[in-house]
């Protein structure tokens, strides 16, 4: 290890031990490294295959020297065609999982793509940690602030690289736009404003519960959520709007664009007070227990961080459905995934810096993958480590919890909870369903 990356692993450990979020004895022992050579071949297991989690496959396969060696999902016409898929494009058929922990097992591989619900990402990346597998985990990173802490011991434990998916950390726009920022270019940063509009955020229609598809094992789609009947609008690509498996636009959009929001200033602590406003206004004859209508805010060390979502909207500040504006003394630079320009201010008729005119953004999944390959070969931290995606993950859930008990939320740091906002503390963990329990790591 060279002694940047112990004294960042160091510095990572002391900040997260200070906020009382892990234990500080527990980390770097029982380490279990799998070593990849730089010439070696990289085998890839996946679970959750339907949709996300296959198409980070697919850019992982697309890339030299990387095998897909397993493919787990719950559901078994989801799993024939993947399996095939895969087996047309590497010529070799991955072994066949119904269950995620028989997969772990699998000694070939060397890594694991988590492309589930967001409720189950938790516990599938802590079982491919234990059993020495680098992990590539969907964003958010977990449905819960204690699911992400606890991911966050394992990987440091374990010495695992996991990476985040949040992509926008590998986009060179994203990361041209943050060198801009802090080489002090729009001037001191004050406030950040975010918005995001999304039709899909008002839910599907009211279906009522029916027979499991054939195939599909749906107690294992549940896993630590909550025993219920099957119903077609709470289950794939549609379980977002519902508490038990995600937390709405909130956390699903929230944690890539916060994501720059906080990066533009590197911050690595919680926010001083979270405060939200809004609820469910609309499409009342659609399935959705998030909220449609959001507004948030974030008080910062020295700056602000709003939020601003209303589902079911397609319309924006400056002409966006959905962006980040950051404002600064001297300019404003508006960005979305297509790009930024900058907006400078006027002074005695003249701009204070120069203007820019829109700049091109490019695909950021592609580079977020092969990042993650090449630090399994290099074993150093990727773009997105597991603190970034604690990170973000759990500014969008405090917003979340703001609202739903409708309190103002300050964290105690000492304390890793809401201090004595019992209301706000219960959301902090997750009651799992036995025989699921979230182990201390
Ligand atoms: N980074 C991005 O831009 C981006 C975009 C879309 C989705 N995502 C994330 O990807 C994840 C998956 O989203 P999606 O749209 O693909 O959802 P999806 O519902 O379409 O697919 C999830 C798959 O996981 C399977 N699954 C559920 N429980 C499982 C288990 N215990 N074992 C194995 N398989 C299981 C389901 O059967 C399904 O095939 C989410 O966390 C989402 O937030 C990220």
């Amino acid at each position: 290890m060279t002694s940047s990356r112990r004294k960042f692993l160091s510095n990572t450990t002391k900040i997260a031990a200070s906020a009382g979020l892990i234990p500080v004895v527990s980390l770097f022992t029982k380490a279990n490294p799998k070593h990849v050579s730089a010439n070696d071949k990289i085998v890839v297991g996946l679970v959750g295959a339907r949709n996300m989690g296959f198409g980070i496959l697919n850019h992982a396969l697309n890339q030299p020297g990387v095998e897909c060696g397993a493919i787990c999902d719950i559901d078994d016409s989801v799993l024939d065609e993947r399996i095939e898929e895969v087996k047309i494009k590497q010529g070799k058929k991955p072994t066949r999982y119904k269950d995620f922990r028989k997969l772990m097992e699998n000694k070939d591989l060397d890594a694991v793509i988590v492309g589930t619900p967001d409720h189950w990402h938790c516990l599938v990346t802590l079982a491919a940690c234990e059993a020495g597998k680098d992990v590539y985990v969907e964003k958010p990173m977990a449905n819960s602030i204690e699911e992400c802490n606890a991911m966050v011991n394992a990987a440091r434990k374990y010495k695992r690289v996991v990476q985040v998916g949040q992509q926008q950390r590998s986009g060179n726009h994203w990361i041209e736009i943050m060198e801009r920022i802090k080489s002090g270019k729009i001037g001191q940063l004050r406030k950040v404003q975010i918005w995001a509009n999304f039709n899909y955020g008002i839910g599907q229609p009211v279906v009522p519960d029916s027979a499991v598809p054939e195939g599909v094992d749906f107690n294992m789609w549940l896993g630590p959520a909550p025993e219920r009947s099957f119903n077609k609008s709470r289950f794939h690509g549609s379980w977002r709007m519902f508490w038990d498996y995600g937390g709405g636009l909130m956390t699903d959009w929230g944690v890539h664009l916060i994501d720059m929001a906080l990066w533009a200033k590197d911050v690595n602590t919680f926010p001083i007070a979270t405060v939200a406003t809004g609820g469910n206004f609309a499409y009342p004859e659609n399935a959705h227990e998030t909220f449609d209508t959001m507004s948030v805010s974030w008080q910062m060390k020295d700056y602000a961080i709003n939020w601003e979502h209303t589902a079911g909207t397609q319309n924006g500040p400056y002409g966006r459905s959905y962006g980040l504006a950051f404002i600064g003394n001297d300019a404003t630079l508006v960005t979305d995934r297509s790009g930024y320009e900058l907006f400078p201010e006027l002074e005695n008729g003249k701009y204070k810096v120069p203007a820019i005119p829109k700049q091109s953004g490019r695909e950021t999944h592609e580079p977020h993958v092969q990042n993650f390959l090449e630090c399994i070969k290099s074993r150093k931290d990727p773009n997105c480590n597991v603190e970034t995606g604690r990170m973000v993950a759990s500014y969008a859930h405090m917003a979340n919890i703001a609202l739903r008990t409708n309190t103002r939320l300050d964290w105690n740091s000492s304390k890793g909870n809401f201090g004595k906002n019992e209301k706000a503390n219960i959301y902090i963990t997750p009651s799992y369903r036995d025989p699921w329990k979230l182990p201390k790591i």
